[in-house]
């Protein structure tokens, strides 16, 4: 007797792009990330037990969940992000049907682009689905986000989640971290395109750095006084700067430096300003290298070689660091082109890359019609 339900359906669930604003969620901030034309799709179809079943094409054993029982943290394997949600739904009391869900990928696992969170949104909107109902709005950001937190033991800000559930095609998405307002601002797609460049170093954020980058970050806001680095004013920091010791000095001026960037990126984008969005990139980098100490060789060396070449308005790392992805900001014109061109300049200076794509923004996880 087949335990397969008759409910079947796909979810997409893109990756993530950070455009500009990078460990500043965390911290209150601002974030202008965009979801990609990448990222996971998941065949769904119901069961009629009580169980879940996970497979997917990257391998790995496949995973087996039981909803009868409380779900907790503790489990090793990649099922952990979606036994996060799924305890999440448990404990908001919804009634989740047993179901199935193979997982195919055009993301690079730990590549920076946000696979967890692809996958974690993505089984929320399939839970969503097979229960009929939505969660109120933002709710699912915050969810996945906890299931993160205690699941997969990343003590992640709110980004990743957002622009993963909230990502608007043809526009980057400029996000309040504190209030979690959004404005979509529309990029122009004649006029620029977005390449990314995987240096393939895999971050793996767990290691304890990222964790160690938010520590400072709080102790510098509590020496200044202030409940987050997003309370302390130009003027304060100013003041109150060389109260601080050296190294939480480096990171507060990142964190502080980085939201004013964010907000003028968006002003250049919406002016079309695209040199001036191009030379914030490269300070975002810079300050990320030598500031807050996120970036890591591989990455440098792609930033710089891109962000000397024509048509290429500027380049930076992107997502958490220690390894991932650059993203450059690039003429439309000239899109394919400067991709050949950094290809050889790249493998004449000796510097590899684990491939590059060019990407525009796309819309957030969905249920495919
Ligand atoms: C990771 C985290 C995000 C954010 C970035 C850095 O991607 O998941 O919440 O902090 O790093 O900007």
């Amino acid at each position: 007797m087949t335990s397969l339900g008759r409910t079947e359906f796909a979810v997409w669930s893109p990756g993530r792009v950070n455009l500009i604003g990078e460990h500043t969620d965390y911290n209150d901030g601002f974030v202008l990330p965009i979801a990609i034309d990448r990222g996971l799709r998941i065949a769904v179809r119901s069961r009629l037990d009580r169980r879940v079943i996970l497979t997917s094409d990257r391998g790995g054993s496949p995973v087996a969940i039981d909803l009868d029982i409380t779900l907790a943290p503790g489990r090793g394997d990649w099922g952990r992000y979606a036994e996060g949600v799924l305890a999440g739904f448990q404990r908001l009391g919804w009634q989740i049907p047993g179901f199935e869900a193979a997982i195919t990928a055009d993301l690079p696992a730990g590549g920076g682009l946000s696979s967890s969170a692809a996958l974690e949104v993505g089984i929320a909107t399939a839970v969503e689905a097979l229960a009929g109902r939505s969660l109120p709005d933002g709710d699912k950001p915050l969810l996945c986000q906890r299931a993160e937190h205690e699941f997969a033991g990343v003590p992640c800000g709110i980004m990743d989640q957002c622009a993963v559930a909230l990502g608007r095609a043809g526009h980057a998405m400029l996000l309040d971290c504190r209030t979690r307002r959004l404005r979509h601002v529309p990029l122009a797609a004649d006029t620029v395109r977005l390449l990314v460049i995987d240096s393939g170093v895999k971050h793996a954020l767990v290691d304890g750095e990222y964790a160690a980058r938010r520590r400072q970050c709080e102790s510098a806001a509590a020496l200044l006084g202030r409940p987050t680095l997003r309370d302390v004013t130009e003027e304060d920091w100013l003041r109150d700067r060389d109260r601080l010791p050296a190294l939480e000095r480096r990171r507060a001026g990142h964190v502080i430096a980085e939201n004013a960037r964010v907000l003028a990126f968006a002003a250049a984008v919406e002016r079309g300003e695209w040199p001036e969005a191009g030379r914030l990139m490269g300070e975002s980098h810079a300050s990320l290298r030598d500031d807050y100490e996120v970036s890591c060789r591989e990455l440098d060396a792609i930033c710089a070689i891109a962000a000397e070449a024509d048509g290429v308005f500027g380049c930076r790392m992107t997502g958490g660091g220690f390894g991932g992805c650059a993203i450059a900001l690039v003429e439309a014109s000239s899109a394919d082109a400067v991709v050949d061109r950094l290809k050889e300049r790249m493998s004449a200076a000796g510097v590899h890359s684990a491939g590059m794509f060019l990407t525009r923004p796309a819309a957030g996880a969905h249920v495919q019609g």
